[in-house]
């Protein structure tokens, strides 16, 4: 596969803060690649400084056989870079469509088949086409960012934590709508902290720990690795292979009866993570 993005021991300071210590990152044409790790690790500031929301302090970015390093922002979206923003970035005051065809304003030509396509992907936005942005709820709102930003047809799409504050369903639909649009033919470089679904449907995976690369791997490999589970996936890697034998011995033998706390306790375990959609 050829090599599409490619950034080389890349530093980015806020002020005297270094926020990127080198990292290093490649992304293939036609992969998915997720970039994971803890709040503060740098996976913002790495997309941002693709995108180029932010300056090198030094290091490289090459992307399509070129060094854009230095290449202003709205160039670097003419030249196939696509990013739904995190905290969606989207208008509040113009409807759906009206933010859908802002995302094509770096294009001359017709838009019409990329607005139909993003209506095909997001059949949501379709039926939303002349509601304000602002007044879409979160899931929708982001349906909408990722919609508006492939609206430019990027070659690579840039997700920063597209299931941030969706409920569980939308958090599913948003990953097979990544998959689906991968599958269509984007490159897809997707920052996420819901490690476990993001290396379910990536090819290659990054760690990133306080500005720096710490691992680099399958996402396969890395759904296996006991650091991994025991960092970024909540459990260890007996605990998630065998579910049943996690979930309580008492229960399991059936003639057993089941103590009276242990369904209380697994239901409240479950709707912990049960978080509502926010905006
Ligand atoms: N605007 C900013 N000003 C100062 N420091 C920042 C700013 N944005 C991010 N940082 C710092 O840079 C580091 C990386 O942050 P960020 O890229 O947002 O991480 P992540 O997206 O992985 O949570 C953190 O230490 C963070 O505090
Ligand atoms: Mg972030």
């Amino acid at each position: 596969m050829p090599m599409l993005l490619e950034i080389e021991d890349i530093h980015v300071h806020y002020g005297k803060i270094a926020a990127l210590k080198g990292i290093s990152v490649s992304v293939n044409e036609g992969e998915i690649v997720t970039l994971i790790g803890a709040n503060g690790a740098g996976k913002t500031t790495t997309l941002k400084t693709i995108s180029g929301l932010r300056n090198l302090t030094s290091g490289s970015i090459r992307f399509d056989g070129r060094d854009i390093s230095r290449l202003a922002g709205h160039k670097r979206v003419s030249a196939g870079i696509g990013q739904a923003p995190e905290g969606r970035g989207i208008f509040p005051g113009m409807t759906v469509e009206e933010n859908l065809l802002m995302g094509a304003y770096a294009r001359k030509d017709d838009s019409s088949k990329e607005l139909a396509e993003a209506y095909e992907l997001f059949p949501r936005l379709a039926e939303r086409k002349s509601q304000a942005g602002g007044t879409m709820s979160g899931g929708e709102q982001q349906m909408l960012a990722i919609g508006r930003a492939l609206m430019a047809r990027p070659k690579v799409l840039l997700l920063d934590e597209p299931s941030m504050g969706l409920a569980p369903m939308l958090v599913q639909q948003i990953f097979s709508i990544i998959q689906e649009i991968n599958r269509r033919g984007t490159t897809v470089l997707l920052v996420e902290q819901n490690a476990q679904q993001a290396l379910q449907i990536a090819h290659r995976a990054y760690v990133l720990e306080t500005g720096r690369v710490v691992k680099a791997a399958p996402a396969s490999e890395l759904l296996d690795d006991p650091q991994v589970r025991a960092a970024y996936l909540g459990g260890d890697l007996g605990a998630a292979a065998e579910p049943e034998a996690a979930s309580g011995e008492p229960a399991a033998s059936p003639e057993r009866a089941e103590p009276a706390g242990a369904a209380d306790a697994s239901g409240a375990a479950e709707s912990a993570d049960d978080a509502g959609e926010a905006k």
